[in-house]
C-alpha cells in the first residue's frame, strides 16, 4: 500500500501544504504573505493571522492537486520549530485537528532537516538523490551551517554562524542601499550588472569551520558612509558594483569553510539549501568548486530552497517509515539547532 503524507509548513512567513505518495511529490503549494513588505521584516504577529487565514484553502488546494481524498492520507507532518512561535501554533495546532479528525499519526519535523531532506524530494521516481554522508551549506536568514549528514536522522553540525547569517548579511546590507526586504534576491539581480572586484570588504579570522558575517555587514556600512560624505549620490551610481562585490565576498566567506570541511571529512558529495541557495553567485560557486575537485554537487530547485512544505513532507515521510510519531501534547519550540 502506498505511504501519502500532507506536510504542512507554517514556520515563518510561508504558509504551503505539500503531498508525497512513497517518495514522489504529488503537489506543493505555496502562500507567501506581502502584508510584510511595507515593514522591511516579518512582522510575527501578521505573520501568525496570515497563516490562519491561509491554512484551510493551501491544504485543500495540495490535496487537490495531488488528486489525493483527504481519507487516504497515511501521516501528516508539520513543522514543530525552530521558527516563529505564533505561526508555528497555526500550523502544529492544524496539523493535530485534521490528525484527530482523520485518525492518522502526525509526525513533527525540524525545519533544518527539512531543508537538509530537501533533496530526497523527487518528482519522479528516477530522479538522483545524495549518497550519505554528504555536506550540507545550509544558507538561509537564521542559519549558516556546514552539515555532516550521515542518514536522515543523523547529522552533526561542524560548523556555524557565531553572529549573523548569510541571508541576513545580504539583507541588512540591501537595507541600507534602500532596497526592499528582503534583499538577498535583490542583490542578486544587481551583482549579475556589478563589477566584483570593484569594492573590498572585511572578511572574518576565525578558526575552525564557523562563520562570521558581522564584521562584513560594518566593513559595508563603512564603506557607505566615507564615500557618502564625499558624493551624496554614491549608493545610486554604484549600486551594482555594490551588491556585485558584496555577494563575491559572502560567497569567498562560505565556501572558505565549506573547502576546509572538505578537506577534514573526505566527503565526496556536497549539498546546499536554505534561502541563499537560490542566489546564483552561490549556486556557480558550489558547482565550479565541486567540478575542480571531482565531487558531486546537489543543487535544488529554487522552489525548494526558500521556506516550503515538500520538505517537511519528505522529512515526515522518513521518520513514518520509522515509526517515529509526535505526542499530542507536543508544542512548538521557536529555537533549536539540527
Ligand atoms: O530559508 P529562508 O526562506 O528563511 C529564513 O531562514 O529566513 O531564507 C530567507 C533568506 C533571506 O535572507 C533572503 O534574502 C535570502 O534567503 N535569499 C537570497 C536569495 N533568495 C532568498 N539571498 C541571496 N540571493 C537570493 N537569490
Amino acid at each position: 500500500m502506498s505511504i501519502i503524507v500532507l506536510g504542512i509548513e507554517s514556520s515563518c512567513d510561508d504558509t504551503s501544504a505539500a503531498v508525497i505518495r512513497d517518495g514522489v511529490l504529488l503537489s506543493n503549494v505555496i502562500a507567501s504573505q506581502d502584508v510584510h513588505a511595507e515593514y522591511g521584516g516579518v512582522v510575527p504577529e501578521l505573520a501568525s493571522r496570515a497563516h490562519q487565514q491561509n491554512i484551510v484553502p493551501v491544504v485543500d488546494t495540495a490535496l487537490k492537486r495531488a488528486g489525493i481524498d483527504k481519507h487516504d492520507l497515511s501521516a501528516i507532518a508539520f513543522t514543530r520549530g525552530p521558527g516563529l512561535l505564533g505561526s508555528l501554533h497555526v500550523g502544529t495546532s492544524f496539523a493535530k485537528g485534521l490528525s484527530l479528525g482523520l485518525r492518522v499519526p502526525i509526525v513533527d519535523v525540524n525545519h533544518l532537516h527539512g531543508h537538509v531532506l530537501s533533496h530526497f524530494i523527487r518528482r519522479e521516481e528516477s530522479d538522483p538523490v545524495p549518497e550519505y554522508p554528504f555536506l550540507c551549506l545550509l544558507v538561509s536568514g537564521g542559519n549558516s551551517q556546514i552539515i555532516l549528514v550521515r542518514n536522515y536522522n543523523d547529522m552533526e553540525i561542524l560548523g556555524r554562524t557565531i553572529d549573523d547569517a548569510a541571508g541576513e548579511a545580504f539583507d541588512k546590507c540591501a537595507k541600507v542601499m534602500g532596497l526592499p526586504y528582503p534583499g538577498g534576491p535583490h542583490i542578486d539581480r544587481l551583482a549579475a550588472e556589478g563589477d566584483a572586484s570593484r569594492f573590498k570588504f572585511a572578511k572574518p579570522h576565525i578558526p575552525g569551520l564557523d562563520y562570521s558575517f558581522s564584521g562584513l555587514k560594518t566593513s559595508f556600512l563603512y564603506t557607505l558612509r566615507d564615500n557618502l560624505k564625499l558624493d551624496p549620490a554614491f549608493i545610486d551610481n554604484n549600486r551594482a558594483d555594490l551588491a556585485a562585490s558584496l555577494q563575491r565576498t559572502i560567497i569567498e566567506i562560505l565556501m572558505d569553510k565549506l573547502d576546509k570541511a572538505v578537506k577534514q571529512t573526505g566527503v565526496k558529495t556536497i549539498a546546499i539549501g536554505g534561502g541563499v541557495s537560490a542566489n546564483s553567485g552561490v549556486r556557480n560557486a558550489v558547482e565550479q568548486y565541486c567540478v575542480r575537485r571531482g565531487l558531486t554537487p546537489f543543487i535544488p530547485p529554487r522552489v525548494f530552497t526558500t521556506d516550503n512544505a515538500a520538505m517537511v513532507a519528505i522529512a515526515g515521510y522518513y521518520k513514518y517509515l520509522d515509526r517515529q510519531f509526535c505526542r499530542y501534547d507536543s508544542v512548538p519550540y521557536a529555537r533549536t539547532s539540527i
